[in-house]
């Protein structure tokens, strides 16, 4: 589904992601770990297109998306959620979800005039849908409330929510579990495995290894801007280069 083939990305002279190769295979849910500042963030943020690589290419569905603008390779299908979630505070959890720029005649500037029907059965369209997601994610309740109230854990279900909206082929998820309470990081995670039930792939940061280890196979190993290994949870769980890295031990 998605071919990185040495990759980097420097800031200044700093090599934040460097000569980094991996292939996500459709229908994993992949595990990305690494300690602080390995360069996962980054690396995420490369792929989206965010930041245009400094060296290397990245293929989705087997086309290249390095220097492809980050709304285009979002309508391709290939989404991401932000290690700190970004709603638009003072409007709806359902608003936050519609917002979400999926084709729609609305949006072409002369269909206003032209055919208000369309425009109007598509936002109708809209609606339903969004609410549909937000019933499945079981934020159905809080449509209403302003996306500020959520706690931390329910501004995830909502990242999650909105990417939903672009009939996502790929999600590359940034700590779905950070700052989370154990009940709903339950939830969170079977949402991911329902979703990935239905035929979409994942790529998960996290720090928590009982995510990581419960839901993601195989793992990826990050360190200082490189990537250590790539395993099954077992395999990572047990190698002394994975302990190294999160003790600071300079990858070799
Ligand atoms: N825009 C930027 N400009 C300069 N340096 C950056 C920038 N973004 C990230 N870095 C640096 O690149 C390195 C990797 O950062 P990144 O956020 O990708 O790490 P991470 O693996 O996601 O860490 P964490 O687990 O803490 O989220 C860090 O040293 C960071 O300071
Ligand atoms: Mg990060």
């Amino acid at each position: 589904m998605l071919e990185v083939i040495h990759l980097s990305k420097s800031f200044g002279g700093f090599r934040a992601v460097s000569d980094v190769s991996f292939i996500l295979r459709a229908g994993t849910i992949t595990g990305l770990i690494g300690p602080n500042g390995a360069g996962k963030t980054t690396l995420f943020d490369t792929i989206a297109g965010r930041y245009r690589p400094t060296a290397g290419r990245i293929s989705f569905l087997g086309q290249r998306i390095d220097g492809v603008a980050p709304h285009q390779i979002f309508r391709e299908g290939l989404v991401r959620t932000f290690q700190i979630p970004r709603p638009f505070p003072a409007m709806t959890v359902l608003e936050n979800v519609m917002l979400v720029p999926i084709e729609q005649a609305g949006e072409r500037f002369w269909t206003n005039w032209i055919r208000r029907q369309t425009v109007r059965r598509e936002e109708l369209a809209c609606r339903e849908r969004a609410q549909e997601i937000l019933a499945f994610m079981g934020l159905g309740a809080l449509a209403g409330e302003f996306a500020a109230n959520l706690s931390g854990g329910q501004q995830k279900l909502l990242e999650l929510a909105r990417v939903l909206m672009a009939r996502p082929r790929l999600i590359l998820l940034d700590e779905p579990g950070a700052g989370v309470n154990p009940t709903l990081l339950g939830t969170i995670m079977d949402k991911l495995k329902e979703l990935n039930a239905r035929g979409i792939t994942f790529l998960v940061i996290e720090h928590n290894m009982d995510l990581i280890m419960t839901l993601c196979d195989p793992v990826l190993v990050m360190a200082q801007g490189k990537l250590l290994l790539e395993g099954t949870p077992a395999e990572v769980r047990c190698d002394t280069r994975v302990l190294d890295a999160y003790l600071g031990g300079v990858p070799t």
